[in-house]
């Protein structure tokens, strides 16, 4: 195994931690273990770049988390991660190498960071012609793109412009409804507008579907040379040129989709924010890096994280866990991070195909919580599952009213509070309730009105929504993923759970036109006669 380390569950601290969670980790109360460690903030907080995070409100405690540092020590995770940042081939089964970070060193250092910074300067210097927009003539910019090549772009557009003036008006197309571009291109002027095609592989047929009704748009609208309308962030440049498309900016195989905002799939970010704020955007994931790569464990906040994961999804057998960003720029943070954990520790067999017999990635969701507060937190607090919450706050705001911040600061605390601390049987019978009915039984009303607690949750502090705490931010998570992927024994890499779709549909298509239903099971083949009706 490259990295070659212990899978988790064969390691001498599993065993223990087994133990460990029969004997009390199971009922660890929270309260009691504040009550009991005068110093559980202080062990539990992490000041990583630009990321405090508040961890203390988990379902640990000290001699929880020396046995979960034993673990990550057993299975070799700083081996596997030094092998990972020494461009080893760790993506086994696509024989790469995995190099998302040296996406974001500032300096060449090597033949292949040399190109990395030759191909940034190319696309930096292009958005500044863009912006240019006097001279460029363009208005708006179309972003044709999915999953890990419109998820990324897309969440750091909206965190770092925020609804702020940019000379650039930037719109995401994904889907293979064509009613979203339609939507998008009815309020356009063609002579005004570049189409941003990003595709690793360029042969994905949502964004070849787009391409193509841009394409007839811009026919249609009679403009006169549309080629120099579209560009193409891709991997493949010759795959780009079979479809028209010859200025192109790369990236490379060794870039997972899922994690190439970094690269020239960031070329929308630096169009829409500025050369500057992507350039600070890597800097902050690079500090993030380097605290990655050379933080003890135990002050390690990558690590702390997917060991917490791992401990919540393996021990108490969580299998969900809920992000709630108390900051609109965040807003589509939740969706970027389904793609980067899901699709890549969603995996059912090791790095030796071995059938693992524990479970991997959460479901991971979310929403904006003052916005999830009102809708699904009542499940959080009083549902029969736990799930641990992930809060992330900005403790300032400039520019933006500050009794309003302070109020979503209050919140965002207020909830987690909660959440810890419960409401008792006796507390809530005690209280008057407004809004009850009057001939409900008294005992009956406060069994609906308590909180069991001691529900966990970890707060995210950055100190505001800066291009350079978001680099941080995302980079802690993609560490993270590495963190947990690495324990588990898999390989985060690779996203072959995709392909089986793309190949059924791939053999339905004739047959929705045809009729044609031989052979297919029969709900699938009632379902095409009917919409063949
Ligand atoms: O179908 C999944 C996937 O391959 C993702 O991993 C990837 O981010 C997305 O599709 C888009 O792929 P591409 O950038 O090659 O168009």
């Amino acid at each position: 195994m490259t990295g070659s380390g212990v899978r988790c569950d064969r390691t001498v601290a599993w065993a223990a931690l087994a133990g460990h969670f029969e004997g009390h980790g199971r009922d660890l109360d929270l309260i009691d273990a504040f009550a009991r460690d005068p110093a559980r903030v202080e062990l539990l907080s992490v000041e990583a770049p630009e990321v405090y995070a508040d961890l203390s409100k988990n379902l640990i405690d000290r001699s929880t988390l020396r046995m979960l540092l034993e673990l990550a020590r057993e299975c070799g995770l700083e081996a596997r991660r030094d092998a990972m940042l020494a461009g080893a081939p760790v993506n086994l089964t696509e024989g790469r190498a995995v190099l998302h970070t040296a996406l974001r060193v500032p300096r060449a250092h090597d033949e292949l960071t040399a190109r990395v910074l030759s191909a940034r300067e190319r696309m930096l210097s292009f958005a500044r012609e863009v912006r240019l927009t006097d001279r460029s003539g363009i208005t708006d910019v179309v972003h044709l793109g999915i999953g890990g090549s419109d998820l990324g772009p897309q969440m750091a557009v909206q965190a770092l412009t925020n609804g702020a003036d940019s000379p650039l008006r930037l719109h995401f197309v994904s889907s293979l409804d064509a009613q979203e571009i339609e939507h998008v291109l009815r309020a356009l002027d063609a002579r005004r507008t570049l189409f941003v095609v990003a595709s690793k592989t360029f042969s994905t047929q949502e964004v070849l579907s787009n391409l193509r009704i841009a394409r007839e748009w811009m026919r249609h609208c009679g403009v006169d040379e549309p080629g120099r309308h579209f560009v193409a962030t891709t991997a493949s440049p010759q795959a780009a040129a079979r479809h028209g498309i010859t200025r192109c900016f790369e990236f490379w195989d060794w870039v997972g989709g899922r994690y190439s905002m970094w690269s020239s799939i960031g070329l929308p970010i630096a169009l829409a924010c500025g050369v500057e704020a992507f350039e600070e955007m890597l800097a902050g994931a690079h500090e993030m890096d380097g605290h990655f790569a050379s933080a003890p464990l135990e002050r390690n906040l990558p690590v702390l994280l997917g060991l917490l994961d791992l401990w919540y999804r393996n021990f108490h057998r969580f299998t969900s866990r809920s992000v709630a960003p108390y900051c609109n720029g965040l807003r589509r943070l939740p969706a970027y991070l389904q793609q980067l954990e899901m699709e890549s520790n969603g995996k059912c067999v090791d790095m030796g195909g071995e059938p693992l017999p524990f479970g991997t990635s959460p479901v991971v969701w979310g929403e904006p919580g003052t916005n999830g507060q009102h809708a699904f937190f009542q499940m959080l607090h009083q549902g029969t599952d736990v799930v641990p919450v992930e809060f992330i706050a900005a403790r300032r705001a400039p520019g933006s009213d500050e009794a309003a911040h302070r109020m979503l600061l209050a919140n965002c605390f207020a909830q987690s509070q909660a959440l810890m601390l419960g409401k008792r049987f006796e507390e809530a019978r005690a209280e008057k309730a407004p809004t009850a009915s009057a001939s409900i039984d008294p005992d009956v009303l406060a069994r609906h009105r308590s909180f069991p607690g001691n529900r966990p949750s970890t707060t995210l502090l950055i100190d505001a929504l800066t291009p350079r705490a978001l680099g941080a931010l995302v980079a802690m998570y993609e560490h993270r993923v590495f963190t947990s992927g690495a324990l588990w024994g898999i390989n985060s890499f690779d996203q072959w759970g995709v392909e089986l779709g793309k190949a059924l549909c791939n053999e339905l298509l004739p047959r929705l036109e045809s009729g044609d239903t031989q052979g297919l099971d029969a709900s699938t083949a009632a379902l095409v006669q009917r919409v063949r009706r």
